[in-house]
């Protein structure tokens, strides 16, 4: 016990490398992103970077897909932005600020991030989801739940929203779960939203009613989707396409389309084998 004791020490002893800064800012102004020349590498020193010379400018209420094949560097892009690591070069803006001017807190509650798997906890629907935002009124929790497209399973339940999970959920399907974790992020009425493959147990059908409830409830929240597929992001107003840690497309559908061989390619093989993936 002494030996676990020390460990535990450790940890509590431990002082985060990114703290908030002296005299911090409280506000993030709106939802826009930019980043300018980033480069990012995990260890400190050696030049092996996983992100570089990213440059690009969101505006508030974007909708924005981020498609890329495993390891492309995805979601470390978009963990610079509520400053989980920090830029090793360059600046990450969020509301027209560097991300490192906020307080920790004040920039995490603008930004929610909704993982592939998220953490649900033993208590009732409306437990799980109050963790969003502790003063939601049954109202704001139902709009959410509506716009996550969770409201209509939820209702089906005898208990409803007291309906109890068990640990991490189990009594609910992947999709279920997702669909949980989307609308208690739309609970902290964010006003970036970060889904990092959150929709990937959902079928498609499910994921565009979600996109439209989205741009609808929350026009003015940057949304920013990272996908495998890309009829996730077809609508989206740009897309990025990353490959190796860099940004070897942008543009809408469209235009992605005519210009990029990759995407093209993708999109050829993903149309052929139809919507039977992931569900
Ligand atoms: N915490 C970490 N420490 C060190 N390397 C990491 C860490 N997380 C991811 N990486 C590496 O960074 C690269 C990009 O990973 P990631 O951003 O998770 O890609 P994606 O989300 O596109 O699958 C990969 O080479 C991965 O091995
Ligand atoms: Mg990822």
């Amino acid at each position: 016990s002494r030996a676990s004791v020390r460990r535990i020490c450790e940890v509590l002893d431990e002082h985060p490398d990114i703290a908030s800064p002296e005299n911090p800012v409280e506000t993030v102004a709106d939802g826009s992103v930019e980043f300018k020349d980033v480069c990012f590498s995990y260890s400190k020193g050696n030049g092996n970077f996983v992100l570089s010379d990213i440059s690009f400018s969101i505006k508030p209420g974007q909708t924005v897909g981020i498609i890329g094949g495993t390891g492309s560097s995805k979601t470390t892009l978009v963990n610079l932005i509520p400053r989980l690591y920090d830029a090793s070069s360059g600046e990450v803006l969020a509301g027209g600020k560097n991300v490192r001017e906020y307080s920790l807190k004040a920039l995490r509650n603008s930004v929610a991030v909704v993982l592939q798997k998220n953490v649900l906890f033993s208590g009732t629907i409306k437990e799980n989801l109050l963790w969003g935002n502790a003063n939601a009124s049954d109202e704001e929790i139902a709009a959410a739940c509506r716009a996550a497209d969770a409201a209509d399973f939820i209702l089906s339940f005898p208990e409803k929203y007291d309906t109890v999970l068990g640990q991490g959920g189990v009594n609910l399907s992947g999709g279920q779960k997702q669909r949980l974790c989307i609308a208690r992020a739309l609970l902290k009425n964010p006003k970036i939203l970060i889904l990092d493959d959150s929709t990937s147990a959902v079928d498609t059908a499910t994921e565009k009613r979600i996109r439209d409830a989205l741009r609808k409830l929350c026009p003015d929240t940057t949304k920013i989707i990272i996908a495998q597929r890309i009829c996730s992001v077809k609508d989206a107003d740009c897309i990025f396409v990353l490959d190796d840690g860099k940004i070897i497309g942008l543009g809408t559908h469209e235009e992605l389309l005519q210009t990029n061989t990759i995407y093209r390619e993708v999109n050829e093989s993903q149309q052929t084998m139809g919507d039977a993936d992931v569900v």
